[in-house]
């Protein structure tokens, strides 16, 4: 009889195993989730150390900033740990949360070396580096580190769009125009399920963001007056949806 006992657990704990487990499930969504609010926070704190900086960096008088990638990584680092009281890299991650955050400040760090040059020259105002174009070129960095794995976008509802690398797929528009505009949305919720892509599954996250007051003098009033980038202004107001941070993970 003993001899049974090993086939009979086995037996059993496949049994086990081959039912379904909501709470799991669960719990690996809102795993996901935290990850998605990870990849977002860490971004707006890129966004808002050269934002913090915009000044300085539009400033033709300067020719050295002292904004090298390293000086800009550390501030980074620092008002990360201001906002989650951990650096981004600390805190008990998981091996993928790891390589996703490395991925991400390596992005960041990249973009910075690269535009040394033209932070640093002098007898130049405004120079188009401010925060919108700095995530889009960090997010393109970090889609051509990690390919289909782990992407970061920022976009916008259709008629918001400036850069149409940020025009919203199928997925993203029904989110912000059924979701996220309609007037019961709570404010700063984020959005997120897992759907079939291409045959495998994938998390989806949409992250809202509104304009604040800062953002007025390029996306407020009056509308279709060109702004100092060039663009005509999109007669936003402050607390108005302005767009979304999308993320989407390969499971
Ligand atoms: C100095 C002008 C300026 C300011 C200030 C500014 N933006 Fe933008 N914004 C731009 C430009 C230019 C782009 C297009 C960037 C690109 O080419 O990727 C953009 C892009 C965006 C996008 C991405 C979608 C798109 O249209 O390409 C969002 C969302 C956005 N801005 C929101 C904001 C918010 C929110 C604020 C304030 C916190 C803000 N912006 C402040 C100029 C500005």
């Amino acid at each position: 009889m003993t001899k049974f006992w090993p086939i009979l657990l086995v037996s059993f704990s496949l049994l086990i195993a081959a039912k379904p487990d909501p709470i799991a499930a669960q719990q690996s969504l809102a795993a996901l989730a935290d990850e998605g609010q990870r990849l977002a926070s860490l971004l707006r704190v890129g966004r808002g150390v050269i934002s913090n900086n915009q000044d300085l960096i539009n400033d033709p008088t300067i020719g050295d900033k002292g904004l090298s990638s390293a000086a800009f990584m550390k501030a980074v680092e620092a008002n990360y740990i201001e906002l989650h009281g951990t650096a981004p890299l600390e805190g008990g991650l998981s091996p993928e949360q790891i390589r996703l955050t490395e991925a991400q400040l390596a992005s960041m760090s990249e973009v910075m070396d690269e535009h040394q040059d033209l932070i640093n020259s002098e007898g130049m105002a405004f120079k188009g580096f401010i925060p919108a174009i700095f995530a889009r070129l960090v997010n393109e960095r970090f889609v051509s580190k990690l390919g289909d794995d782990a992407k970061v976008k920022v976009t916008a509802p259709l008629h918001l769009v400036r850069n149409r690398k940020a025009r919203p797929d199928e997925w993203e528009n029904a989110v912000l125009t059924d979701k996220f505009n309609s007037a019961d949305w709570p404010k700063g919720d984020a959005f997120y399920e897992e759907i079939s892509v291409d045959g495998s599954m994938t998390f989806r996250m949409l992250i809202p963001e509104y304009y604040g007051e800062s953002c007025l003098s390029c996306h407020g009033g009056p509308k279709g007056e060109v702004d100092v980038t060039g663009f005509p202004k999109e007669g936003g107001a402050a607390g108005d949806l302005a767009g979304a941070i999308s993320i989407t993970l390969k499971k």
